[in-house]
């Protein structure tokens, strides 16, 4: 029986949930155009959509935020926010924003001109329209063994660094103005990037002197896997991890709605003085002042103490083992999955699990929209729906090469016995796979696509 860690946490207050009938499912999803982002969330028994700005605050946090300087300028909370962002991640100047977004979009303005490029092992998807919407290429370059479900590989987040130096070399690094990569990979499985990958990622960003920025949205569970899987680091804390890691970089974007465990948050984090003042310009236009970034006072002190409790390591262990112990109950029933699971989410391999439904016809958004009708539970499709897009260059329909599910399991949430029935659900509607049909746009926007498509079933 796959292991189950007593959370390190006891609950003080609870949150009502309903599972609705299986008829007032049907009409729901229906009335949600199949998209499952559409869904109202009284509807919704466990919701998996997302581990972003879903977490539990402790009651540190809570009090935090009734230490709350609200001043528009200046305020204590600010510098609060300021001390723990300087002692984790040790660049010079930091902005807080409303969320990661935020912070892409203003460090692309300042970045991204048309037709630059921009390599990561793999963009996330709000990363990769922002720089779309700049005129920019992102470009994904992670190891090959991130493509096969199957393979153990202990760091599938890692960059491919002969297919990092084939493209500078091949596009010119005056056409890259920064260099990425995501820790962990939430697009590819949650998988995170092993240090020496880090190191080795800048070094060569910095041979071409490319600025290397961290997207550090789930840096501290990629922080702990580096101290588990990795040799050599098994007896550093985590906090000492993140540190390293940040040490090789130039600067990051975060969306501190994971691992700062926040309702809403974000960071950006640069040491260049000239692209510190542009992008703060381009936070003031935008999102508001240097010292709040679109965030209320409060917000940055629950975000300061977040911080923390993120790289807390009894807080990960249990974080890491409550996703594996999901894997192990799926496994048990045959169920396909990216292994090894990621850190904040169980990436169900849709493409293996309903091989009868091609790309065009989004067998992940068929499995989500099946997880919701059997079980009230909203899963998120990470494949087609969401990735794939027209070749620049040729028109033609480029397609993910894996169609996947995410469970997202957001933090300090859900309990064992939600894990468990889960994983029944699931495993009722593997029994049926070869009669669900796959579903057909009737709406998409030409960006982000998968937040307001709309979805007729085939
Ligand atoms: C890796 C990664 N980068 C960036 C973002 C964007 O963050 P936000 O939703 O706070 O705008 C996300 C959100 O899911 C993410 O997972």
């Amino acid at each position: 029986m796959p292991y189950y860690p007593p959370e390190p946490f006891r609950i003080k207050v609870v949150e009502p949930i309903k599972l609705v009938s299986p008829a007032e499912r049907r009409i729901a999803i229906a009335e949600a155009g199949y998209n499952v982002f559409a869904l109202k969330a009284k509807d919704i028994f466990i919701d998996l959509l997302t581990d972003s700005g879903t977490g539990a605050m402790s009651q540190h946090q809570w009090s935090a935020l009734m230490e709350g300087d609200e001043s528009y300028a200046g305020a204590r909370s600010y510098f609060r926010l300021k001390e723990a962002v300087e002692d984790i991640f040790g660049f010079k100047y930091f902005l807080p924003t409303h969320q990661g977004r935020a912070a892409e979009n203003i460090l692309a303005a300042v970045l991204v001109k048309p037709g630059c490029h921009i390599p990561s092992n793999m963009h996330f998807d709000t990363t990769d329209a922002n720089i779309r919407a700049r005129g920019g290429r992102p470009v994904n370059l992670v190891i090959e063994e991130a493509f096969d479900p199957a393979n153990l590989h202990p760091f599938k987040g890692n960059m491919d660094l002969k297919k990092l130096k084939a493209y500078i070399e091949e596009t010119g690094s005056q056409n890259i103005p920064m260099g990425m990569i995501t820790v962990t990979n939430n697009a590819g499985g949650g998988q995170p990037v092993s240090m020496e990958n880090i190191r080795s990622v800048a070094t060569l960003y910095h041979s071409y002197n490319i600025p290397f920025f961290i997207d550090a949205a789930r840096y501290a569970e990629n922080a702990y896997f580096i101290k588990l899987r990795e040799p050599g680091y098994a007896d550093k804390t985590p906090i000492e991890i993140a540190r390293e890691m940040f040490s090789y970089a130039d600067g990051f974007c975060m969306s501190a709605k994971k691992d700062a465990i926040v309702n809403i948050g974000g960071l950006l984090a640069l040491n260049d003085p000239a692209v510190f003042q542009k992008v703060s310009n381009e936070l003031i236009l935008r999102e508001g002042f240097v010292s709040y970034g679109g965030l209320a006072g409060r917000d940055l002190d629950a975000m300061a103490v977040g911080l923390y409790e993120g790289l807390d390591e009894d807080y990960l262990a249990y974080r890491l083992s409550q996703t594996a112990y999901l894997a192990g109950l799926l496994r048990e029933q045959g169920i396909g999955l990216i292994e090894p699971p990621g850190g904040h989410a169980i990436y169900l391999d849709a493409g293996a699990l309903l091989p009868h439904i091609p790309h065009g016809e989004f067998p992940g958004q068929a499995l989500a929209v099946e997880m919701y009708l059997e079980g009230g539970i909203r899963a998120c499709e990470i494949g087609s729906v969401m990735f794939a897009h027209p070749d620049p260059d040729t028109g033609e329909m480029v397609y993910p090469r894996l169609e996947l599910v995410r469970l997202a399991i957001p933090r300090r949430v859900y309990t064992q016995s939600h894990l468990d029935y889960l994983a029944q659900s699931l495993g009722k509607i593997i029994q049926r796979a070869s009669e669900l049909r796959g579903l057909k746009f009737t709406y998409a926007p030409e960006l982000l696509r998968h937040f307001t498509a709309r979805f007729e079933r085939l």
